[in-house]
């Protein structure tokens, strides 16, 4: 019988699964995140550790759970929050939950995102909210229409490219910047490879589709950010540490950038409360993967890999194979 530890309750069945195979489970019991010495303490002696993306793993947690420990399962696509390289030196499985119901998830809601942001949905709901709508008025409230323009996509993978899928619908023009060109793509989706540089300095709309890693830290900053077209608008739903919000804040207060969408923060859940402040500023708690579909698919993976690496299967979606194959030489 194997222990299994998961850091908080998520939606849907899927624990159900695992409460019921026959292991020792234990689920935490407070609905929130819990700090690094609870985790390190609940953890402790497990084999497996189902865990979200606001629990830091790092090699100081991986000692504290101890070398029985086989499975990471990240219920997340993301895997930032947890140190691989600690990971795979102690020969830990680590697995994420990428499927197409969460990437679909997350293009629908950049989608939300930049509509939202050009049609200024948000601003409008909050005035007629506050009694301002005196009937049609020829001038209240323009945005501008997507039709036509160009939209920029920094990290063409499977987010990405669904981005991608949906702006024909809108007759953009879309260009992308990745590590390297993608012809394949190019050809299914109509887009254009950019560098970085004329990414930004041609797109009205910017949208982050790269995971966080050193390379991407701050990437959108200042400098990157007045290369941009003066009143583009940014949207991130990938990680907040990608754009520094320091740095955004004076883009927009100097209305270099019209005005952002951010699902994702420098800082969560802490946001700089002059961005709170801004109208032309869309602001998400973290939710672009929020859809029952996204979550459910997400639940059952998390739990698959754990039954099966318990079971000694080789589980799906392994963020590192090599430490598979170096535990079954
Ligand atoms: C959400 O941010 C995820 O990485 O799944
Ligand atoms: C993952 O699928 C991504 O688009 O980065």
């Amino acid at each position: 019988m194997a222990k299994i530890f998961v850091t908080r309750k998520i939606p849907g069945s899927a624990l159900d699964k695992l409460t019921n195979s026959g292991n020792e489970v234990v689920i935490s019991e407070f609905d929130r995140p819990l700090t690094r010495e609870e985790l390190s303490e609940k953890a402790k002696g497990v084999d497996a550790l189902l865990c979200l993306l606001t629990d830091k793993i790092d090699g100081e947690v991986l000692n504290a759970i101890g070398p029985q420990l086989k499975i990471i399962s990240n219920y997340a696509v993301g895997f930032d929050n947890i140190d691989i390289e600690a990971a795979t030196k102690k020969g830990v499985l680590v697995t994420n939950t990428p499927s197409d119901e969460v990437n679909e998830a997350v293009a629908e809601h950049t989608w939300a995102l930049i509509l939202s942001l050009s049609r200024r949905i948000v601003e409008a709901d909050e005035a007629v909210r506050r009694g301002a709508y005196y009937g049609w008025e020829p001038d209240i409230f323009l945005g501008r229409s997507v039709v036509g323009k160009t939209l920029g996509i920094i990290g063409l993978g499977r987010i990405g490219s669904m981005v991608a899928r949906r702006a024909t619908g809108y007759n953009m023009e879309v260009i992308y910047y990745k590590r390297s060109p993608d012809p394949e793509a190019e050809k299914t989706l109509g887009v254009r490879f950019a560098v970085l540089d004329e990414l930004l300095a041609k797109s009205d709309f910017v949208t982050l589709h790269v995971p966080l890693t050193d390379e991407t830290r701050h990437m959108i900053n200042h400098e990157t950010m007045y290369k941009m077209k003066r009143g583009a608008y940014l949207v991130n739903t990938a990680r907040g540490p990608i754009v520094s919000e320091h740095d955004l804040v004076e883009a927009l207060r100097d209305g270099q950038l019209a005005g952002a969408g951010l699902d994702v923060f420098d800082n969560e859940p802490n946001i700089d409360p002059e961005l709170i402040s801004m109208e032309n500023v869309i602001l998400t708690p973290h939710i672009a993967s929020a859809t029952h579909e996204a979550r459910d698919k997400m639940g059952g993976q998390a739990v698959a890999a754990i039954l099966d690496a318990l079971s000694g299967q080789k589980p799906q979606n392994l963020v590192d194979e090599k430490v598979w194959h170096n535990r079954n030489k």
